[in-house]
């Protein structure tokens, strides 16, 4: 304590004079950060864990790409020193946009129920029901990266969630306590992260496919390394991030637009032939209606019913070797998988691909993101129907992004991904996880 102080106001001193070594060694500013991420066997689900309060205790996470902000379970189990609510109006609240002020009514104030806060709408976005809950605050601890391992673990002292309870949880994995949410929002977890610690608005998600192996979420820039050494930040596709300008969320206060990943999907081909749809469904309309977004809460990519049917229809006539057997829930397509070959990348199945901004950019699907293998010998086309009328005519899902890097630049607006990391020899699961702090 004395040393520190002494050194602290050694530097106060001199601060004047020479302020950066005061800084560089009072501080570890980290480039980047890293949380692991696991699949949920039985929901499918892909779960994250932020260390938080005082004393740290872990806590467990859905993790939602297109999520607005954190939000836990504050009003019970809830153990911590530091926990406080910014008052309404307040810098906090004008950060998160918070739309209004609220008082709690119970007599003795805790967490998640004090006078004066001010309020937001998280969404369960796994039912689909949204709340109303307080703005918070409390300390995070979690660990930087030089992009090859987890380094020293850094804190913030006030990261900004939004408090839920307990029955918000409905649908969401076993011992999860909330959902992290990462979209395009000022208080999501890359808004606040990068801003605690000046790196750049980047962060990536590499899920793994397997429910035993740790994917990863990157908050900053690359190096991001996979084992045996692949740096899986280069040679990425570029796209424009499209801002839906219409809230996909739930319940609104007044308008906002959407937190949502949206790309601007062109067409579809498989094997290279363009799947005949109605392509007006895939622009985003002035209701915010229509468009292509990505989603880490639906296991498999959903598509509005006449899209499915054309592109099923597609897919089987080019799969014409192997013969459709009887459906397996969720799915609509499946096959005799003893008659689909194997390759590096998935069984050998007809290529999907999602093309872009132009006829030479497109995001290739192979087997290992198409197909589901539901039993010996059915394999399914990993894809479902979203019925008539969806707000989002195709939301990319999980099992389409399993393996594959995402790199989301938040100051250009611009998604950089990989295609399958199967061809480059390695993982999402390959991220060494041994500190070296
Ligand atoms: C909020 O303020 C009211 C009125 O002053 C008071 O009765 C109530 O106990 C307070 N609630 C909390 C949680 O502090
Ligand atoms: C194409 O989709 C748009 C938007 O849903 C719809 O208004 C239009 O009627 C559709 N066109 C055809 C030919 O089905
Ligand atoms: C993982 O990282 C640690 C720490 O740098 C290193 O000792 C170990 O060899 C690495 N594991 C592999 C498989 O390379």
């Amino acid at each position: 304590m004395t040393l520190s102080y002494n050194y602290l106001l050694f530097c106060s001193l001199v601060l004047s004079v020479i302020i950066s070594p005061c800084i560089a060694q009072t501080s570890f500013r980290p480039k980047a950060l890293i949380l692991p991420v696991t699949k949920d066997a039985s929901t499918l689900q892909y779960l994250t864990q932020i260390n938080q309060r005082t004393p740290l205790v872990p806590v467990k996470y859905t993790l939602d790409l297109g999520g607005q902000f954190l939000w836990v379970v504050c009003l019970e189990d809830y153990e911590s020193s530091s926990f406080t609510s910014p008052p309404c109006h307040s810098a906090p609240c004008s950060l998160a946009n918070a739309p209004f002020c609220w008082d709690c009514s119970d007599s003795q104030p805790r967490p998640g129920c004090n006078n004066n806060t001010c309020n937001l709408l998280p969404d369960n976005t796994i039912n689909g029901i949204s709340f109303n809950g307080p703005l918070s605050m409390d300390v995070a601890s979690i660990q930087s990266t030089n992009g090859k391992n987890p380094g020293r673990v850094v804190s913030v002292p006030k990261l900004l969630f939004v408090c839920a309870d307990r029955f918000h949880l409905t649908d969401l994995a076993n011992g999860v306590r909330g959902m992290a949410g990462l979209g395009r929002n000022s208080i999501s977890l890359p808004s606040l992260f990068s801003s605690a610690f000046s790196f750049p608005r980047k962060f990536a998600i590499c899920l793994s496919s397997s429910t035993k192996a740790n994917g990863a979420v990157f908050f900053g820039d690359g190096p991001y390394v996979m084992l045996p050494g692949v740096d899986v930040s280069t040679s990425l596709i570029h796209t424009p991030l499209i801002l839906n300008p219409v809230s996909t969320a739930t319940l609104l206060f007044r308008p906002r637009p959407s937190t949502d990943y949206f790309i601007g999907v062109k067409s579809v081909k498989i094997n290279g032939h363009v799947v005949p749809l109605n392509t007006s469904l895939l622009s985003i309309d002035k209701n915010g209606v229509g468009g292509t977004k990505i989603s880490t809460v639906h296991p498999y990519t959903v598509l509005e019913s006449s899209i499915y049917e054309a592109f099923v229809k597609a897919f089987t006539k080019e799969l014409a070797n192997a013969p459709r057997v009887e459906s397996v829930s969720p799915f609509g397509a499946c096959f005799d998988s003893t008659r689909i070959g194997s390759t590096r990348v998935g069984p050998a199945v007809p290529q999907i691909d999602l093309v872009l901004q132009s006829s030479d950019v497109y995001w290739r699907i192979f087997g290992a993101n198409s197909m589901v293998q539901v039993k010996s010998n059915v394999m399914c086309l990993g894809f479902v129907d979203g019925g008539v009328n969806p707000r989002t005519s195709i939301v990319i899902g999980g099992h389409q992004l399993e393996d594959n890097l995402l790199q989301f630049d938040l100051a250009t607006s611009r998604l950089g991904f990989s295609s399958s990391l199967l061809f480059r020899r390695t993982t999402c699961s390959n991220f060494n996880f041994t500190s070296t702090a």
